[in-house]
């Protein structure tokens, strides 16, 4: 729903009569310094209404955020502009009745990074007189000094925004003569930082596009264009797409697609597009069907994703295997899901391709990567591609020499293009902000890594992830979901739960924690199953859930630390191949060697998703977050 009501805002006092088409949806006022990272754009241009269309497009966005959104149609008396706080869904419903038949437009849904969400820092941001409107995905570093600088020559802000400064340069430059082409491709010579950009002016029946270190690719239907951060926004509609090189800058309309140059103070119009490629995802992959969520079609998903990867991934590896093989040091960098997936990989390459290897969380690696160097080799986990603090990792690696391998879910995302060698996760894409299918991804080419380096023969190391697609396929099936969901209302009134587990089960309890977490919202702390009794046993009271994983080898001692946790009042629940003497509930999960953890957290992701909807959340949207975290 949205924030506050709709209410027609006057125009600035410069602004030229046809400013009067334009409209907010305003609130109440912004921090200053808010930058607009994580955030989706999508524009239409055409022979059909746009704002329908852009809606659509930005609506299979929101997985990159959802605080607030906003759109501006071209029509013939100026720019229709609406902005609003919350969800599309909301928003579709107040514009759609209101919004102009004209054919060009942008929009963008936003997920806030600094200050707080409100309608004067959601897109698209407009010049002082209204003709242009941009939406930007990014961070513009150097907007104070644009801002000031523009302030100077008059313009005046009406958000807190760095993506704002780009309405105002491309209006400057019109103001001193430059044409609407040649004032977009001067924001190349001023903007420093990170951008995809989307700009319309009420005069020109086009939309500029530009983008460099953010993501934006467009979709080529038939005299038609969807530009937006990434292709599940237009894929029911066109799935052809054009991707869009670094700095480069293009004109869309209804009439075709030229790339813009900068001649002398001129900018000309060049016909030498891409040829648009075919995109191989299908339209289910992106939809719901009839799932009631995103995060249970995904979880769902995983026997099927875990089989085509077993399939697909030997041969994806083998190229990476000497490599890993000869170099002096291995490093796995990765956030939140990810860097537990790396834990995953330290503990699986001690056990079986008996290596020592290093495990750091993205944000922390500059405090180890002295240490490396061009006989290093660092493997980057990223579902997205996009983490910040991963790609900074990757960075990092390179300027000392070291080889990075990226193992994603987006095989043209920004990590994948920087690092030398990519392995997909073939997973299709993960929609759910939380990560489900493409974490087990993770940790299958991590055993197949370790496998192939423990023999020489990477398709042996596949056994163990057949073992584990088998009982992957009854954890999920409707019986067990529906013990798990008996678990899950035992749940529902318990104010912290602590989740334990020994060894690589002790990633389990981290990744199962952060889950229950965010998806979920139940205080949940993960510790390894001997550190319980060190200090944090002193939270246990009456009814506390505590949540154990294990495998046969682990049983005996899990069983002692579960019956020391009940005998403080712990309510016992029991993930592993047979209950513990202490368990009021039990998953059963039978060993599958190594790769037990892919197994054992399938039942923690359904009950993760299970609490949320007994709590009435929504577990594809957790409160606070977005699907790519693109700030440092
Ligand atoms: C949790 C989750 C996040 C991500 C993290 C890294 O469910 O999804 O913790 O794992 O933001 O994201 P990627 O893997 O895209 O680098």
């Amino acid at each position: 729903m949205l924030s506050g009501p709709i209410t027609e805002m006057g125009p600035p006092a410069n602004a030229s009569a046809s400013y009067l088409r334009t409209s907010l949806i305003r609130t109440g006022g912004g921090a200053a310094g808010t930058n607009d990272t994580m955030c989706g754009i999508a524009g239409y241009v055409g022979g059909r209404p746009a704002a329908p269309l852009i809606l659509e497009c930005l609506k299979r966005l929101e997985y990159r955020g959802y605080d607030s959104c906003g759109l501006a149609v071209q029509t013939s008396g100026g720019l229709f502009l609406r902005k609003a706080v919350g969800s599309i869904d909301g928003f579709r419903e107040q514009v759609l009745g209101l919004a102009p038949a004209g054919t060009v437009g942008i929009g963008h849904t936003r997920w806030a990074t600094h200050g707080v969400v409100d309608v004067r820092n959601a897109h698209p941001h407009v010049s002082c007189d209204g003709a242009i409107a941009i939406v930007h995905n990014g961070v513009i570093e150097n907007a104070d000094r644009l801002r000031t600088e523009l302030a100077g020559q008059g313009h005046r802000f009406a958000s807190d925004t760095d993506s704002e400064v780009v309405a105002h340069l491309i209006e400057e430059g019109m103001r001193q003569g430059q044409s609407f082409d040649r004032a977009f491709l001067a924001l190349q010579e001023r903007l420093l930082g990170t951008y995809a950009i989307l700009a319309v002016h009420r005069d020109h029946d086009c939309i500029l596009a530009t983008r460099k270190g953010s993501p934006l690719v467009i979709g080529v239907g038939n005299g038609e264009y969807f530009p937006a951060s990434d292709i599940p926004s237009f894929l029911p509609l066109t799935p052809r797409v054009v991707y869009l090189g670094e700095d480069e800058c293009y004109s869309l309309s209804a009439g075709g697609m030229d790339r813009l140059a900068v001649q002398g103070d001129l900018a000309v119009r060049r016909h030498d597009v891409p040829t648009p490629e075919a995109v191989s995802l299908s339209v289910e992959s992106i939809s719901k069907g009839n799932f009631e969520h995103f995060m249970i079609k995904e979880i769902l998903e995983q026997t099927g994703t875990l089989e085509r990867l077993i399939r697909e991934a030997p041969a994806a590896i083998h190229d990476v295997v000497p490599l890993l093989k000869n170099s002096k040091d291995i490093v796995f960098v990765g956030a939140g899901t990810s860097y537990h997936a790396a834990l995953f990989g330290q503990y699986l390459f001690a056990a079986v391709a008996r290596r020592h290897v290093d495990a750091y969380v993205s944000s922390d690696f500059e405090h180890h990567v002295d240490l490396l160097g061009p006989d290093s080799v660092v493997v980057a986990l990223s579902q997205s591609g996009e983490t910040a603090d991963t790609l900074e990792a990757v960075h990092l690696a390179q300027d000392r020499g070291a080889p990075t391998i990226a193992v994603t879910n987006v095989e043209l995302s920004s990590i994948a293009r920087l690092s030398q060698h990519v392995i997909p996760l073939f997973s299709g894409p993960e929609l759910a902000v939380a990560a489900t299918k493409s974490y087990t991804a993770q940790l299958a080419i991590l055993a197949l890594f370790g496998e192939s380096l423990a023999s020489d023969l990477p398709a042996d190391g596949t056994r163990p992830l057949w073992e584990a697609r088998d009982r992957l396929f009854n954890l999920t099936s409707e019986a067990a979901r529906r013990h798990t969901r008996e678990v899950g209302r035992e749940l529902l009134g318990a104010q912290q739960a602590f989740l334990t587990g020994r060894g690589r089960h002790y990633v389990t309890a981290l990744e199962a924690a952060l889950k229950l977490k965010e998806v979920s919202g139940l205080r949940a702390e993960a510790l390894h199953g001997g550190e319980m009794k060190h200090g944090t046993l002193a939270l246990v009271e009456n009814g506390t859930p505590a949540i154990h994983f294990y495998d046969q080898q682990d049983f005996r001692r899990t069983e002692i630390a579960a019956a020391e946790l009940k005998s403080r009042g712990a309510r016992i629940i029991s993930v592993g191949p047979q209950p513990l003497a202490s368990s009021d509930q039990h998953i059963r999960v039978e060993d599958a060697g190594i790769a037990t953890p892919i197994v054992q957290v399938i039942p923690m992701q359904i009950l993760s998703y299970e609490l949320a909807k007994l709590k009435s959340m929504d577990p594809d949207r957790p409160r606070n977050l977005a699907k790519s975290v693109t700030v440092p």
